[in-house]
């Protein structure tokens, strides 16, 4: 996959993917990131990427030019066929349709991926309506520009890349994965296919720290009894931290009566 961030701020990405997954990503040539200042787009003296705003108001828009003509010099397929050729031009902006797992699967399909940094008040509302296919938001918080946005969706996007993390099976296994192993009506096969729910609480040794005991059940060696323990876990922090989430996914026979056991500790003796 290539991806493209076009920003203002292209030191901004030092960091945030040269580092872990991301940079072993782009050093295999699962990924290649390429960075693209919008400023080179710009012909004059000072180099100026927003103006005021048509019909007044408070703040500066991104100017359309600069973000066309950055675009354009990616040499994409035009905008009717991008999705057969596997390429997307992503606008960030908080009025994009929400970023979730889903979205980060499908990014991930395709080839080239353009992710265009939005900045200042707002962006020429050209840009999502004629160049970009789609409006993305991370979540329903402003932030002062896409960078930070941009960064999300590279890493959530890139793990999902085959190779890019070393035990494929255990992004399947995250918080949020509603893939193959969870599909409706098939159940997931096994509690690691967290099926759309919260992931299980994790712990490594010590068995205790501090007087703080690693759950019984985990140390106990019964497979069955710790794949129960871990799907009635996922089920009871789901209800508790994102009820929102059990309303999109199908429920076993067991997955209600390990709610009930949550509900009432006593049914599971
Ligand atoms: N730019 C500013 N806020 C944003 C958000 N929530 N998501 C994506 N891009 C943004």
């Amino acid at each position: 996959m290539q991806i493209d961030i076009v920003t203002i701020f292209p030191d901004f990405f030092r960091g945030p993917l040269e580092h872990g997954i991301i940079r072993r990503a782009c050093e295999a040539g699962i990924v290649t990131i390429a960075v693209d200042d919008l400023r080179e787009f710009t012909s004059d003296r000072h180099r100026t990427v927003d103006d005021r705003p048509f019909g007044g108001g408070q703040g500066m828009v991104l100017k359309p030019q600069p973000v066309f003509e950055c675009v354009e010099a990616l040499e994409l397929r035009p905008r009717e066929e991008r999705a057969r050729a596997k390429q997307a031009v992503v606008l960030l902006s908080p009025q994009g349709h929400k970023f979730d797992q889903s979205v980060a699967a499908e990014l991930a399909m395709v080839e080239r991926l353009v992710l265009i940094c939005g900045r200042y008040e707002g962006v020429d509302e050209r840009v999502g309506m004629f160049l970009a296919d789609r409006e993305i938001s991370i979540g329903d918080y402003v932030l002062s520009g896409g960078e930070l946005a941009a960064a999300v969706i590279a890493d959530a996007v890139i793990r999902l890349l085959p190779g890019a993390v070393g035990n494929e099976a255990s992004t399947r296994q995250e918080s949020f994965f509603a893939g193959r192993d969870a599909a409706p009506g098939r159940g997931p096969s096994s509690t690691c296919g967290s099926g759309g729910l919260l992931d299980y609480p994790h712990y490594t040794r010590p068995a205790d720290f501090r007087g703080m005991r690693v759950p019984e059940v985990l140390v106990s060696g019964n497979h069955q009894d710790i794949r129960r323990w871990r799907r009635r876990s996922a089920l009871a922090k789901t209800l508790r931290n994102r009820p929102d989430l059990l309303d999109g996914i199908e429920l076993s026979e067991e997955d209600r009566r390990l709610l009930a056991e949550n509900a009432d500790p006593a049914a599971a003796e």
